[in-house]
């Protein structure tokens, strides 16, 4: 398997994986919205045999803290082809996208996710760090990992997503499952929201 970035022959293929494993088109929207909004986005692809069979996104957050200069990538949307998934290749995209994260400069990721998986990438509650979400989410399922140790120190605050996220609702199932839901009409096109 190869991971490697997105190029834009990719992007049916990203959608793809995004429609088949969640229960909407929201993720899929959503990042089709973060590539035309032109924010710094890492994107990288798991590929086998000439397919396409998993993606995970990061892009910049801020933090509306007493400091907001410090560099923060949010992880997510990920996702993996429903018959593919269980075999490793998420915590590849984890991986590799964290050690991409530092190479661009990152010092914290923050996620917004399964609390029975990301602690094992180094993710913690990001209540521990007196950071906090802007969604009203409980506290378990939204982390967070230091690239830098130490990053976090002295700081706290709010986490600020990019517009295109506040038009997806967060849903729960018995906290095993994250997933996002379409609250704004709006988000079926895109284009009307983004120009
Ligand atoms: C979450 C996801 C990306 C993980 O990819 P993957 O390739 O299956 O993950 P890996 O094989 O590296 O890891 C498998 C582990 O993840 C756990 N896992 C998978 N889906 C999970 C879920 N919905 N909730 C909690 N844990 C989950 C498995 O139980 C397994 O745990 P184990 O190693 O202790 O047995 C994939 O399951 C997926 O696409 N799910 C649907 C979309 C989604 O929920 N995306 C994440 C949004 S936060």
């Amino acid at each position: 398997m190869n991971i490697r970035f997105e190029i834009s022959e990719d992007r049916n293929g990203i959608r793809y994986i995004n429609l088949e494993a969640f229960d909407t088109d929201a993720e899929a929207n959503l990042i089709d919205a973060l590539r035309k909004s032109g924010i710094p986005i890492i994107s990288l692809v798991a590929e086998e045999n000439g397919q396409l069979v998993g993606h995970i996104l990061f892009g910049p957050v801020t933090l509306d803290g007493d400091k907001p200069n410090i560099s923060i990538a949010g992880l997510g949307p990920m996702a993996v082809l429903p018959d593919l998934q269980n075999q490793g290749i998420g915590s590849r995209l984890v991986e590799e996208g964290l050690k991409q994260c530092k190479r661009s400069g990152y010092e914290v990721v923050v996620v917004l996710g399964h609390p029975n998986y990301y602690p094992r990438f180094g993710f913690s509650p990001s209540a521990n760090y007196g950071i906090n979400s802007e969604y009203d989410v409980p506290a378990e399922v939204f982390m967070v990992k230091e690239i830098h140790a130490g990053a976090l120190n002295g700081r706290s605050g709010t986490v600020i997503y990019h517009q295109a996220f506040k038009d997806v609702i967060l849903k729960f199932a018995g906290g095993e499952h994250v997933g996002t839901k379409i609250i704004s009409s709006d988000l079926q096109n895109q284009e009307v929201i983004l120009e």
